[in-house]
């Protein structure tokens, strides 16, 4: 979708996505990626979401990238976590475990972003119109080679491809998308039921492959 389309979502506050609690597919599947304390986890396009301070909480560092200055400025009121901008164009925590790049996902580089030990994707593939999701699947696999992966996807049936954000990305595409730059299995699916239609979130786990193939 093109930045002012997100834009006018936040100053309306129109954040559907947004949830008050910490993702339960996250706090159920991140532990198989058996992730040392102090491992760097990417989130792309985080928004501001509570999952940032949840895995805070776990130990671990964050990178978090999102568009809007306004997700920023209420994830910090509402999580209490300073951000304080840097000499490197990024915001960060005062004890510096989160870093925070406000800016359009694809304008980050891989030196910029510094080591990432995973990914996690809940809503940021599914915000991305199809004609879009194969340079944002290049830009991950460019910035986290080796990382691992934990992406939430969206399906539901009767739901045309091109009706969203969020948009329906059928499995088979999930694993041409991430074929080339990524080892990725799908570990489950939960029902749930969206303006009373059946959808289902899809729990892929991976790892992307150390040198970015798609380059
Ligand atoms: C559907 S929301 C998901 C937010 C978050 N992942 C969550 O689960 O709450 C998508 C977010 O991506 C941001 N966004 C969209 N396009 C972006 C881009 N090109 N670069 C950075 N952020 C972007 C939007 O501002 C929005 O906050």
């Amino acid at each position: 979708m093109e930045h002012h389309f997100w834009h006018q979502r936040w100053q309306a506050g129109q954040i559907g996505w947004h949830l008050p609690e910490p993702n339960p597919l996250l706090k159920q599947y991140l532990p198989e990626l058996a992730l040392p304390q102090g491992a760097s986890i990417l989130v792309p396009l985080c928004g501001k979401s509570v999952d940032l301070a949840w895995l805070l909480g776990q130990g671990y560092h964050v990178i978090g990238a999102e568009l809007s200055p306004l997700a920023r400025e209420q994830f910090v009121e509402e999580q209490g976590i300073e951000l304080l901008p840097g000499d490197d164009g990024w915001w960060h925590s005062e004890e510096g475990r989160l870093r925070w790049f406000e800016g359009d996902f694809f304008a980050l580089t891989p030196d910029s972003a510094g080591a990432v030990d995973a990914v996690y994707d809940r809503a940021a593939l599914v915000a991305f119109a199809q004609a879009r999701r194969p340079d944002y699947v290049r830009q991950l696999a460019s910035l986290a080679p080796g990382a691992q992966l934990l992406l939430i996807s969206l399906d539901a049936e009767g739901v045309p491809l091109e009706a969203g954000p969020p948009f329906v990305v059928p499995d088979d595409e999930v694993v041409q998308l991430f074929g080339d730059v990524a080892t990725l299995e799908k570990r489950a699916e939960h029902a749930t039921l969206r303006q009373g239609h059946p959808w289902w979130e899809k729990v892929w786990l991976g790892r992307f492959k150390a040198v970015d193939s798609a380059a």
